[in-house]
């Protein structure tokens, strides 16, 4: 391993300079000024796809007002980057499909997804060189998605990102596995991943590259993962506080007012359990409180509005604004230690150099 420069992350032909993926944050935490500003730095960054296109747009239906914004949002960001960068579009999306379309007509570097597995994500993308990267949470998912693709579209996953359960947003767990304190390491399902990984890459002769996700806050833990076979991280947690995310400033507060008691798992609508901090909103819903919700727009594949008790989506919106009595922010298991605001510049700068010091010395 190089001990003047970190190693690149190679995904195919796509050369990322910096083994750093900035994970995809829904309902508009992660957009173009973000995205654009970590690609800029060398790293990936990644636009999210959910929760763009919900206000309402004469004679457009929620499907058209969906695509635009997700369109605008991609050409917004390359006019701010040269540089490649990515789109999250969440499996659990009714209009999954339409956002990869876009995605792919839009020549963005990669389309990364999970919330569900993305088991025909290849029929959507015809000769275009945008990178398929599911992600998931296990080494059965893996080979569950490797199998699938080759049998019927005769491709492998260009990456794989794998998201253990410290990471924010939704996750591949269940509830119980999440509050035991005996819950899967990333560490050991790393080494999982990779066994299955190895027999079909030999097999076919193209390198996976598993990029590990949740959890990882410092330069320390991104030396960690490449020790141990990652060829790169997705974080998402530490870019919030940047003065480059566009969320409100009592978003970011929450993350810096948080202890690491404040930090719950929830079961949302979507149908798997979320980290969030917790306040006085998440109390409510908790407690079984129903927050009357008209749903306009059918958004999520798994969400049943008559049995849900909020509307995430209006809920994720709520807290982007700042509305946070009405809302609640979602964040990675160590959202705690996030102690500033600063640029993605000084961010980057800080964990590669950190990164790079602790590969020298061990
Ligand atoms: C605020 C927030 C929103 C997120 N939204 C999404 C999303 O829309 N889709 C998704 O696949 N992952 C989402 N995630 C997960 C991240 O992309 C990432 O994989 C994960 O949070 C990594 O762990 P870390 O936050 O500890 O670095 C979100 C995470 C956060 C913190």
């Amino acid at each position: 391993m190089s001990k003047t420069k970190l190693p690149e992350l190679i995904i195919g032909d796509l050369v990322i300079e910096l083994p750093i993926i900035q994970g995809g944050m829904g309902v508009r935490v992660s957009t173009a000024k973000l995205a654009a500003a970590v690609s800029n730095e060398g790293a990936f960054g990644v636009i999210a796809s959910v929760g763009l296109g919900e206000e309402k747009q004469e004679n457009l239906t929620y499907e058209e007002r969906s695509k635009l914004a997700f369109r605008e949002m991609i050409r917004g960001t390359k006019r701010l980057t040269n540089k490649k960068f990515g789109v999250n579009i969440m499996c659990a999306l009714t209009n999954y499909n339409d956002l990869a379309r876009v995605a792919i007509e839009e020549e963005v570097g990669a389309i990364i997804s999970g919330a569900g597995l993305p088991l025909h994500l290849p029929s959507l993308n015809k000769n275009s060189k945008t990178k398929l990267i599911p992600i998931i949470s296990s080494a059965r998912a893996a080979e569950l998605i490797c199998k699938t693709w080759l049998r019927h579209y005769d491709i492998l996953p260009d990456a794989l990102v794998l998201e253990g359960p410290l990471a924010g947003g939704h996750l591949g767990f269940k509830f119980g596995e999440l509050i035991n304190p005996e819950s899967p390491r990333l560490e050991n399902l790393l080494a999982e991943v990779l066994t299955v990984v190895k027999k079909f890459e030999s097999e076919n002769d193209k390198k996976i590259p598993i990029i590990t996700a949740g959890g990882i806050f410092s330069g320390k833990d991104v030396a960690k993962m490449l020790k141990l076979g990652a060829s790169g991280v997705q974080m998402a947690t530490r870019f919030v506080c940047t003065k480059e995310c566009e969320v409100s400033q009592a978003y970011k507060e929450a993350y810096l007012k948080c202890t690491q008691d404040d930090i719950a798992i929830i079961l949302s609508p979507v149908g798997m359990p979320a980290r969030v901090i917790r306040n006085k909103f998440v109390e409510r819903i908790e407690s079984g409180e129903r927050i009357k919700f008209a749903c306009p727009f059918k958004c999520l594949k798994t969400c049943d509005p008559y049995a849900a008790n909020y509307c995430i989506a209006q809920v994720l919106v709520n807290a982007y604004r700042g509305d946070l009595d009405n809302g609640f922010v979602t964040c990675g298991a160590n959202a705690y230690r996030v102690k500033k605001i600063v640029s993605v510049k000084e961010l980057i700068i800080e964990i590669t150099e950190e990164a790079l010091r602790e590969l020298e010395e061990h």
